[in-house]
């Protein structure tokens, strides 16, 4: 696992979208796993400045969901389907044609799930999945104690998900309590994992995630298993990291044509 410390957010955006617009150009036809939330908003702002910039083409690329929520129409502003599209598509100039997503409508969350599963495999399977984290170490929607070797399925969120998620709707009471997933096992099949951590909210969960045991009870710390996984954090939530200084030191003395 390799753990990358940024001045700020924005850094860290431009560090991953710089990923991003590698793997685009010498795979123009790469699938690209995208999250949801907060955290990852700078890295889609400073890709869409690549893709404006002709840096990198986005005319081939597929766009994959990480997770959903049960029961929100398509159409509500934060079903998940809707965030991606305005924030992802939308700004990219990707088409609607080129995204796979869970239904999160379906009356048959069991099919779903299986389905999405299929269409991940039949794309090729995720080149390079970008991750949050949450507060309590969970990657998606997989909540402590999920099954390291989970596949795509639903879930029942945590009291605390529910309140950190909250802000997106007018009051809690309107947050689903289930959503379907990538399981654990389904997002350590991407072939770059890609972690970004703002904030000193997430200082725990990052340093449980790095320098912890690999436990169900972190989800995150599944990183820790995979052969190119990459953290990118800010100062803040790199600040309970015992080994900051190495990390610092190992970045800082590394090639420049060797990416992340
Ligand atoms: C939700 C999403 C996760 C995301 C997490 C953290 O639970 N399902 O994929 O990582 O929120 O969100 P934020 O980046 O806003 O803190």
């Amino acid at each position: 696992m390799e753990v990358v410390i940024v001045p700020d957010a924005e850094a860290g955006g431009e560090l991953i979208a710089e990923a991003m617009a590698a793997l685009l150009r010498r795979k123009p036809g790469a699938v690209l796993g995208v999250a949801t939330g907060s955290t990852p908003l700078p890295v889609y702002r400073a890709l869409e400045a690549k893709v404006r910039a002709g840096e990198a083409g986005v005319t081939r690329v597929r766009i994959a969901q990480l997770d959903e929520y049960v029961g929100l129409p398509a159409e509500h502003p934060e079903s998940y389907r809707s965030v991606l599209r305005r924030e992802v598509l939308e700004p990219l100039g990707i088409s609607a044609d080129a995204f796979l997503g869970p239904d999160g409508t379906t009356t048959d969350v069991p099919a779903a799930c299986a389905a999405y599963e299929a269409a991940l495999t039949a794309a090729g399977g995720v080149d390079l999945q970008l991750l949050g984290i949450g507060t309590d170490g969970h990657i998606g929607f997989n909540e402590p104690c999920s099954s390291l070797a989970s596949r795509t399925r639903i879930k029942t969120l945590t009291e605390q998900t529910r309140v950190d998620n909250a802000r997106f709707f007018d009051d809690i009471s309107q947050v689903p309590h289930h959503v379907i997933t990538q399981g654990i096992g389904t997002i350590l099949e991407a072939r770059h994992l890609v972690l970004l951590a703002t904030g000193e909210g997430k200082a725990d969960a990052v340093a449980a995630t790095v320098e912890g045991p690999v436990a169900a009870v972190c989800p995150a710390s599944a990183l820790q298993l995979h052969a190119h996984a990459t953290v990118v954090v800010d100062e803040a939530a790199a600040s309970k990291l015992k080994l900051a200084e190495y990390f610092r030191h190992t970045f800082a003395a590394k090639p420049s044509w060797q990416g992340i």
